[in-house]
């Protein structure tokens, strides 16, 4: 397997930029995820890793090597794409065995071990004589797959190769690829605009909007410590609250002044004090109680229960606290009713502070 280097990569088409500036290292045996809402470029930064594209400006490299001008057959990489691409009217084990057949030296013997390891890895040994239409959208993927696990690249792309599947198998194919990427130790960059597949496949998951890297860490990271506010609302759903706040310091951290209430959140490096700041606080570190009955220093404010949506083991409750609108994530066990009054508690070692111009978050 590979490392992959993306240094200052840029495309356009004609006038329009596509992909802006981006620098990615991927270690090998990494688990990259490309992840932001449609049109933010991410189909185009595989297909120039992949070489179907050319590289506008910056450098490639592929475990050391630049591979920036080289075509896509001398860099050693599988892609497998959201429309899976198989060949209708050859059995799932052509489709595999094909691009061998065509591409490389390998004799007959080498290639049908080959197929029918990928074909025991993937759960599809009695499928290999059956062609696409006679498969199910599932199957198709696993022989998509299939084809480039033969190859053994050096790494693996994949285009939003689950968006085509139904909720549940979407769900077990997603559990499919991690364990192939752990039993395997294999190099992939996937993309997809799904933040809880992002979160749940990724080691480290880059964020893209308008063809721009927004911030590249693990999902742990990106989710709690999101670099602006851009990634605060995209990744997490419901996305985080940003609450219109002024602040000042205070001996130990800063005083958040909000509409109607105030709290001190420590090991900040505050801005100058009395301008304006976003308080960023996800829905599952905001409390409701029935009144002052939270634990001592948590009491933020008092405030009025709006509309309640219940999801099953939890629920989201809708908080009016002075003109701000919040959303908390609270226990089904426990439902607030609308126009309840309660108490509001935050835990402040989560909360987040972003710049509302630059939308950065403040370290
Ligand atoms: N062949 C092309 N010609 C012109 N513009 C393109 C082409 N391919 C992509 N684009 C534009 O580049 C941007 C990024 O596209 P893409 O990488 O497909 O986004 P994503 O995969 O994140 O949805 C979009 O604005 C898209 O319209
Ligand atoms: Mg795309």
């Amino acid at each position: 397997m590979a490392s992959l280097s993306l240094q200052q990569i840029g495309k356009t088409y004609g006038a329009q930029t596509a992909v802006e500036a981006l620098d990615l290292d991927i270690a090998d045996r990494e688990f990259t995820v490309l992840v932001g809402p449609s049109g933010c470029g991410k189909s185009t930064t595989l297909r120039m890793i992949a070489g179907l594209e050319n590289i506008s400006s910056g450098r490639l490299f592929i475990d050391g090597k630049d591979v920036t001008q080289a075509p896509p057959q001398e860099r050693d990489i599988a892609m497998v794409f959201q429309s899976y691409a198989l060949y209708p009217h050859m059995t799932a084990y052509m489709n595999m065995a094909f691009g061998l057949m065509k591409t490389t030296r390998l004799d007959k013997r080498e290639i049908d071990v080959r197929v029918r390891e990928a074909a025991s890895i993937l759960h599809i040994e009695d499928l290999l004589l059956r062609k696409p239409n006679e498969l199910s959208g599932g199957q198709r993927q696993r022989v998509a797959i299939g084809r480039a696990l033969v190859r053994k690249p050096k790494v693996f792309l994949f285009d939003e190769p689950l968006s085509n599947l139904d909720a549940k198998l979407r769900n077990h194919m997603r559990a499919e690829l991690k364990r192939l990427h752990a039993e395997l130790g294999l190099t992939v960059v996937y993309v997809t605009h799904d933040q809880v597949e992002a979160m749940t496949l990724g080691t480290r998951i880059a964020v893209m909007a308008a063809g721009r890297l927004q911030q590249f860490d693990t999902p742990m990271t990106v989710y709690r410590r999101p670099a602006n506010t851009f990634v605060a609302s995209f990744i997490g759903a419901p996305e985080m609250n940003l609450l219109r706040c002024r602040h000042s310091r205070a001996a130990e951290g800063v005083v958040i002044d909000g509409a109607s209430f105030t709290i001190t959140l420590d090991g900040f490096t505050p801005p100058p004090a009395g301008i304006e700041i976003l308080l960023g606080i996800r829905p599952e570190e905001l409390f409701l109680a029935p009144e002052n009955t939270l634990p001592d220093g948590q009491l933020m404010a008092r405030a009025t229960v709006g509309r309640v949506e219940l999801l099953g083991a939890d629920a989201l409750a809708e908080v009016n606290l002075g003109h701000h609108r919040l959303v908390a994530r609270v226990s089904a066990e426990q439902l607030p009713h609308p126009g309840q009054q309660v108490a509001l508690g935050i835990d402040t070692r989560r909360a987040r502070l972003f710049d509302p111009v630059s939308g950065y978050a403040h370290p």
